[in-house]
């Protein structure tokens, strides 16, 4: 995803001070201050963003953060407390897609897609610190993205609203680092709130929240990082997307959005068996996160447990974005007591999540070690998340 290597799961984050202090032993001065911005789980609604449709993430409890300086001329200076580019200097005149490497294209593309909208960017120094890990499915790129865009909203004083906000980092995303894609991610970091989800709706961005609390529930929502890297700028996503926008298209429909369940069966007369199989996912996933909504609200969050299974054979079956290190842990964890699995993210490598009673966890956790060392596979990183906060100001 990046050149810079992984921040585990283990990595501690220096304290907000720690992080000041260091952008003033770095760059000669005090920050204008410092925000921060999570990362994302997914609970449910994979690839239905840029259909238009509903997803159901969460903001977590693992966070990007950047001290940031105003200069005075128009250069750019980046540093991270993990990356291996040492300070990394730019113009913000000669900001262009393909201008930039590793983790400096997501501020960077921020700032060039704050500047395209019309806003006055200030050349900045920034130090960044992570503990998302990156490359798992939780949105470490989006994390940075969020805590920059927060921060140069307010030392611009250009006022943009949350929804603005997220089609500039999409717009950072797609037309600079080259990823195209929608803009989950970017809403739940952005839109986020403790103890709930955020249930979204792609097409007008109206979000709700949703509480989604496991410990009442005696429940734990376990993130098992499999350490398969996944690329959303590589082909896999993008063919799926262009399968989705051919099936809408065929089925003359302005997105898959418009397509119910029961248009399923005349669907399979129109399209080819696999564009029928990657709509189908699509149709069936809007079904689930509304489902899920429901169960949520009615029965909270013991109640959820099929649709996530359910999500993921679509995503294994029909999309075909699964790999076999996340069927394994997704399996792994079923067949170990947890009561719901899927992977989470844009598929091809990342995270799987496992919906587990505590008295299971440890059961869980030993058995998808125990698969993975068996299998030959690279240990998997295995931690809990709780929804947290959005991103904010914190110095
Ligand atoms: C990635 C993208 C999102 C979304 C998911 C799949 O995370 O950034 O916009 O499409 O994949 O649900």
């Amino acid at each position: 995803m990046s050149a810079a290597p992984h921040p585990t799961a283990d990595s501690a984050v220096p304290g907000t001070q720690d992080l000041a202090a260091r952008f003033t032993r770095e760059f000669g001065a005090a920050p204008a201050g410092v925000w921060q911005a999570p990362g994302r789980v997914n609970l449910i609604g994979e690839h239905t963003d840029y259909n238009e449709g509903f997803v159901l993430p969460f903001a977590i409890d693992r966070t990007a953060r950047v001290a940031v300086g105003i200069r005075q001329d128009s250069t750019v200076r980046l540093l991270s407390t993990y990356g291996d580019q040492g300070m990394v200097s730019a113009s913000l005149d000669a900001l262009e897609p393909g201008s930039a490497k590793g983790w400096t294209k997501y501020p960077l593309g921020v700032m060039w897609a704050l500047r395209e909208r019309g806003i006055d960017v200030p050349g900045i120094d920034l130090l960044l610190d992570s503990d998302v890990p990156l490359g798992a499915g939780l949105s470490s790129s989006h994390a940075i993205e969020c805590a920059v865009v927060t921060a140069l909203n307010e030392l611009t004083g250009a006022g943009l609203a949350a929804q603005d906000m997220v089609l500039a980092t999409q717009r950072a995303e797609n037309d600079f680092v080259g990823a195209p894609t929608g803009i989950m991610d970017q809403s739940a970091s952005l839109r986020g709130a403790k103890g709930h989800a955020v249930f979204l709706d792609c097409r007008d961005q109206n979000a709700t929240l949703v509480p989604f609390e496991t410990e009442p529930a005696g429940l734990v929502l376990l993130v098992i990082d499999t350490k398969v890297s996944h690329s959303h700028a590589d082909g896999g996503y993008a063919s799926r997307r262009a399968s989705c926008e051919l099936g809408a298209e065929v089925m003359g429909v302005k997105a898959l959005r418009d397509v119910q369940v029961g248009d399923l069966e005349e669907a399979s007369g129109l399209l080819d068996e696999v564009t029928f199989r990657r709509v189908r996912h699509v149709v069936t996933e809007n079904d689930r996160v509304l489902q899920t909504v429901e169960r949520l609200a009615a029965e909270g969050p013991a109640a959820i447990g099929t649709l996530l299974d359910a999500s993921h054979a679509s995503m294994r079956d029909d999309f075909e974005i699964s790999c076999p290190e996340l069927d394994l842990a997704v399996d792994t964890a079923r067949a170990n007591g947890a009561i719901g699995a899927r992977m989470t993210g844009g598929g091809f490598g990342g995270a799987a999540i496992a919906l587990t009673p505590v008295a299971s966890e440890a059961k869980v956790r030993a058995a998808v070690v125990r698969a993975f060392a068996e299998a030959g596979y690279a240990a998997p990183d295995i931690f809990t998340v709780s929804p947290a906060a959005g991103a904010m100001r914190v110095a």
